[in-house]
C-alpha cells in the first residue's frame, strides 16, 4: 500500500514511518526538512514542504492509498490549530485530486472527554486540572474530529490516544468505544504507530477508537496499574540513563543521523 505520513519527524510520525516500512508499505514523508528525515529506505520518498501548504500535501498524497496525519505542535503552544489546519488541507487536497478513497487516519486525543456521570473525584479533578493546562490542544483535537466527520465521503480513522509515553513497543491495544475504558491509560509511541499500521492492514471505516499500551477492557485494575507503573518508571529510567548521553551530544553537536532501513 501507499501510504503519506505528515508528521513524520515527530515521535510517532517516525515510528509509523519505520513500521509501515518494516510491514512492506511504500511512505512519502512530507517533511519540513529533509535533511531531518530520520530514515534512509528504498521504499521512502521525502517531500519537502508544509503540511499547511494545499500544493504540498497535493504533491505528497497525489499517488497515496491511506494518509497518516501525525502532525503535532512541539512546546504545545497556546495558539496551536496544527491538527486542524494539517487535517483541512489534507481534505482539500484530496477533494481537488478526486482522490475520494483515499483514507485518512489521524491522531487526537481522548483527554477532552468529559468524565462520565459519577466518576471519582480523583477523576474529575485531573481533568479540571488537564482543561487547564491543554484546553486548546483538545479544542484542536476536537476540531479536526469535527472535519473529518463533516465530510461524509472520506474513510477515516481517528485514533484516541490518553498520554504518549516514550517507552518502546510494549504491545497496543485497540478499543473500539472512542476512548480507552479506564481513565488515564498511556500508550508508547511505538504502540501507536504499530496501532496506526494495524489499522492501515484492517480498515476500520469512519471510527473513533481509544488506544493504550495497557489493560484489557475485563482486567483486574491491579493489573492494569501495575503495567501503567511499569511503563512510567521504564520511561524514568531511561530518562535518567540516557540524560548523560544528551547532554554530551548536546555539547559535541551530535545530531540523530539518518538510520538505513531496507
Ligand atoms: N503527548 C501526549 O501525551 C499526547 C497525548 C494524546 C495525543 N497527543 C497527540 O499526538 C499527536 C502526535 O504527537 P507526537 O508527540 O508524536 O508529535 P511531535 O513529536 O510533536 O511531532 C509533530 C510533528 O508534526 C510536524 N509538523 C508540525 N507542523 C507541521 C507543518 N505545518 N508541516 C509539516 N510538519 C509539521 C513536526 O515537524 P517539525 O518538527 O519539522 O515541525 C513533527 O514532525 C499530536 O497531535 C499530539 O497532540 C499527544
Amino acid at each position: 500500500m501507499k501510504i503519506t505520513v505528515l508528521g513524520a519527524t515527530g515521535e510517532t510520525g517516525r515510528e509509523v514511518v519505520r513500521l509501515a516500512i518494516a510491514a512492506e508499505h511504500t511512505v512519502t514523508a512530507l517533511v519540513h526538512d529533509a535533511a531531518k528525515a530520520p530514515f534512509h529506505s528504498q521504499r521512502l520518498f521525502i517531500v519537502e514542504g508544509d503540511a499547511f501548504n494545499l500544493e504540498d500535501v497535493k504533491k505528497a498524497v497525489k499517488d497515496a492509498d491511506a494518509v497518516v496525519i501525525a502532525l503535532g505542535a512541539r512546546g504545545n503552544s497556546p495558539s496551536t490549530s496544527t491538527v486542524q489546519r494539517g487535517t483541512k488541507t489534507v481534505l482539500e487536497a484530496l477533494k481537488s485530486l478526486q482522490k475520494l478513497t483515499c483514507r485518512v487516519i489521524v491522531i487526537t486525543s481522548s483527554n477532552g472527554d468529559k468524565p462520565p456521570a459519577g466518576s471519582s473525584i480523583f477523576r474529575r479533578l485531573l481533568y479540571a486540572a488537564q482543561l487547564f493546562v491543554l484546553d486548546h490542544a483538545f479544542a484542536d483535537h476536537a476540531e479536526a474530529e469535527r472535519l473529518l466527520e463533516a465530510e461524509d465521503w472520506v474513510q477515516y480513522t481517528i485514533l484516541r490516544p490518553l498520554r504518549l509515553l516514550p517507552a518502546p513497543q510494549t504491545g497496543f491495544i485497540l478499543h473500539s468505544s472512542p476512548a480507552p475504558p479506564s481513565p488515564y491509560l498511556p500508550i508508547t509511541h511505538t504502540d501507536l504507530a504499530a496501532a496506526i499500521v494495524d489499522v492501515l492492514d484492517h480498515p476500520k471505516p469512519r471510527q473513533s477508537i481509544g488506544v493504550s499500551s495497557i489493560s484489557t477492557p475485563h482486567a483486574p485494575f491491579w493489573k492494569t496499574y501495575k503495567r501503567v507503573f511499569a511503563l512510567i518508571w521504564e520511561n524514568v529510567k531511561n530518562k535518567i540513563l540516557l540524560a548523560p548521553v544528551h547532554f554530551v551530544k548536546s555539547v559535541v553537536g551530535g545530531g540523530g543521523g539518518q538510520v538505513q532501513l531496507t
